[in-house]
């Protein structure tokens, strides 16, 4: 390695190594950490696998600075370059949507939509979201979330084929007259037509929620029509597509300027609000940064090809399981997301999870929809493509992801919902699949793995 050529890269090394000197136990796991990650093949649909220059930004001392407040109105001292920091991250999530407004500084996704629920919303009042077992994320409207729990939920669905049922949404909006309308999904394959949930809230007079936490870098690409000035608000996590630091971002397209409800200032200004103080204090500043090193990496012309990699994989990958014999919800995919029902192979969800990690294949357990079992249990698992683009997977490669799985899940014996057994020479086989897949395609930014 050449000579630290700054104070950061200094820095950066100095903690490694006080970390090694210090504090080994802890040194050793996130070092083990680093091994799995190369090792196993990552095909959760939520994860992605982020730029080493996205998570040095994790490791600044930019993380020393409280900084409440906003850039330039901010309630402490020593904020000068925090404040570049977060216009910059600011600016090129305005570049990168073509968003009139965002702010940067939500911890997750999660609490980015809880900022729009409380920004529109009084506790009892009605919500519209996609139900849990169709695709939606627990914080559409779930009773296991802030959702469900303090404001009134009702939800839409799919219909026969599987696809969003737009109609039965605007049947529900007209009887329920919410005041909120979500969309976006969290395990749904296909494209989402926001106009028509625009004109479903327009029709009860709601607001409209976009949450494209998990196509957000399709959005960016332009592979996924965008929301921006479809929706009210656009929000995302910055960790899955956008290959950033852990967080959330909450965007306003045309409609920034438009009254927020109880005539206090505008979307925009409440949302500032309700971010700081309400929800939150001093923002994760050296997440932020990292935020905008994700929104620089996605907005550059070479993430085009990412994003195509990724629904080329993920349209490849699809249509091996099915070429194999399994049931694909809705399929097929237009995204990064395969749902696949496992209900056949006389196995469940969890257990079909569990031994695909046993043998290196990481993905999750997933209800499918009209799903009988718990969450906790599951008829499906979902995959994802987000990392197998990041190591240059060609889609020929999916065929021989599926043969390594459809032959972990054909190995295995099922003793109980949540017990199982692999036949020994299936998994002797899969594993050296793996470690074959995973030296051939290599994760490209990340340094290979020494022993
Ligand atoms: C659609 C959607 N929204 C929100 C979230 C929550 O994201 P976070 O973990 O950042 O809170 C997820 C998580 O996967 C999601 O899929």
């Amino acid at each position: 390695m050449s000579e630290p050529r700054s104070n950061l890269e200094r820095f950066v090394l100095a903690g490694v190594e006080r970390l090694r000197e210090q504090d080994p136990v802890l040194y050793e796991i996130l070092d083990n950490e680093y091994r799995r990650q190369a090792n196993v093949l990552s095909m959760v649909a939520s994860s992605s696998i982020a730029d080493p220059s996205a998570l040095i930004c994790e490791a600044s001392t930019a993380m020393n600075v409280t900084a409440e407040g906003y850039p330039g109105r901010r309630f402490h001292a020593g904020c000068r370059h925090i404040d570049q920091i977060e216009q910059l991250a600011i600016d090129r999530a305005k570049e990168v949507f073509g968003a009139k407004f965002a702010n940067v500084q939500p911890m997750t996704a999660t609490s980015a939509n809880e900022v729009v629920m409380f920004t529109v919303m009084q506790a009892g009042d009605k919500l519209l979201g996609m139900e849990l077992d169709s695709g939606g994320h627990l914080t559409h409207g779930s009773k296991a979330s802030i959702s469900g729990q303090v404001f009134d939920a009702v939800g839409y669905g799919l219909d026969e084929n599987e696809r969003i049922d737009y109609d039965s949404a605007m049947r529900q909006a007209l009887e329920h007259r919410p005041k909120l309308v979500i969309c976006g999904t969290t395990a749904y394959a296909r494209e989402v037509d926001w106009k028509k949930f625009r004109e479903i809230a327009d029709a009860v007079d709601a607001f409209l929620l976009a949450d494209i936490t998990h196509i957000a870098g399709l959005v960016a690409a332009g592979i996924h029509p965008s929301p921006i000035d479809h929706a009210h608000f656009t929000t995302t996590c910055t960790h899955k597509q956008l290959y950033g630091g852990r967080g959330g971002l909450i965007m306003i397209g045309k409609d920034y300027d438009q009254p927020a409800p109880g005539g206090k200032g505008t979307l925009a200004e409440m949302i500032q609000k309700k971010v700081f103080p309400f929800f939150q204090g001093a923002p994760n500043q050296s997440s932020i940064a990292s935020k905008a090193r994700g929104l620089a990496f996605v907005g550059s012309p070479e993430f085009k090809a990412v994003a195509q990699r990724i629904v080329d994989l993920s349209r490849a990958l699809a249509g091996a399981f099915v070429e194999k014999g399994y049931r694909v919800i809705t399929g097929g995919s237009d995204n990064h997301i395969v749902v696949v029902d496992v209900r056949e192979k006389g196995i469940t969800g969890v257990n079909a999870e569990k031994a695909l990690e046993d043998c290196g294949i990481v993905v999750n357990k997933n209800r499918i929809p009209f799903d009988q079992r718990p969450p906790s249990i599951t008829s499906g698992i979902r995959l994802g493509t987000n990392g197998l683009a990041i190591r240059e997977m060609e889609p020929q490669d999916m065929v021989e992801c599926v043969d390594i799985i459809h032959d972990i899940l054909q190995g295995v014996r099922q003793e109980s919902d949540t017990k199982y057994s692999i036949e020994p020479a299936a998994r002797a086989r899969a594993e050296e699949g793996v470690a074959r897949l995973c030296k051939l395609r290599p994760i490209t930014t990340y340094p290979p793995v020494v022993d």
